[in-house]
């Protein structure tokens, strides 16, 4: 089913991980993807791995904390592909450490990426999504924003921060058709949770009621969802992709 044929997606962070399959996800279903991702060397292989005959998936290197660089990709993007209909912020760091330990630079860092990038994104695509009357933004949150989590200070801000950011753009830009939802995944198998201990892992597993990581397919569909027509009378939620660990 091309249930996104004439829509335009991009994905920030999308040349690897949960942005990855999601890339693959909206291809399949139609869209033009374009990746927006500050690793060219990575976005390149994606792009190669994901096209096919009659796909049309594009890589911008953007660095999202950079505002001038995204008005750019925005520009860009618009250029050669009409329009943005739907805003992915997938784009997403770690820097963990305890309040003890943190340094203001994981600190700041985390803020960038996983915060003022989601701004910069959105601030940049919103103006022609107003002038269509249509638009869909999807937020990616974290279990860790809603819940907090050990070590996570800033990452935890950031993923709250987020969630804040979705109820309030809800209410400011329902009146143009546009919805903006987040997503907040639990315990996802992608590079970034390889970073974590496995005895964390496995008692992540253990107490999650579903008995397994996430995949990012798991995640790409509820972007897919959120983004389809299906979704349209849904905005400014939180969407929770976490195997019931939160419960
Ligand atoms: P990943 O590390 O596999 O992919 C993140 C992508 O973002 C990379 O391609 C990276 O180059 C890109 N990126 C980083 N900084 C950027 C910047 N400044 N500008 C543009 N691109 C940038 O991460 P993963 O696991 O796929 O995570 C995706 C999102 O899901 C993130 O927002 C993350 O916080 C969130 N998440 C992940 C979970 C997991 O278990 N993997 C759990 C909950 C949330």
């Amino acid at each position: 089913m091309k249930r996104f044929k004439d829509k335009v997606i991009v994905i920030t962070g999308g040349a690897s991980g949960i942005g990855k399959s999601a890339v693959s996800r909206f291809l399949r279903d139609g869209a033009t993807v374009v990746i927006w991702d500050v690793n060219e060397a990575q976005g390149q292989d994606t792009l190669s791995e994901v096209r096919s005959n009659g796909s049309i998936a594009d890589f911008m290197k953007v660095n999202t904390t950079n505002p001038e660089e995204v008005e750019q990709a925005t520009l860009a993007t618009i250029q050669k592909f009409g329009q943005i209909d739907v805003l992915i912020n997938n784009a997403g760091i770690t820097r963990d450490a305890t309040i003890k330990k943190i340094t203001y630079n994981e600190w700041q860092q985390v803020i960038d990426v996983n915060l003022t990038g989601v701004f910069n994104c959105t601030r940049s695509v919103i103006p022609q999504m107003i002038d269509k009357g249509y638009g869909r933004i999807i937020n990616t949150s974290s279990v860790v924003g809603l819940y907090g989590n050990f070590g996570q200070v800033n990452y935890a801000a950031t993923k709250s921060g987020v969630i804040g950011m979705t109820k309030t753009l809800a209410k400011e830009l329902g009146k143009h058709n546009i919805t903006v939802n987040a997503v907040a995944p639990g315990f996802i198998a992608t590079e970034m949770v390889k970073t974590i201990p496995e005895k964390v892992i496995n008692l992540m597993i253990d107490k999650t009621p579903l008995k397994r990581l996430g995949t990012p397919e798991d995640v790409a569909n509820t972007y897919a969802f959120l983004a389809s027509d299906e979704a349209a009378f849904i905005s400014g939620a939180v969407i929770s992709v976490d195997g019931a660990v939160t419960i």
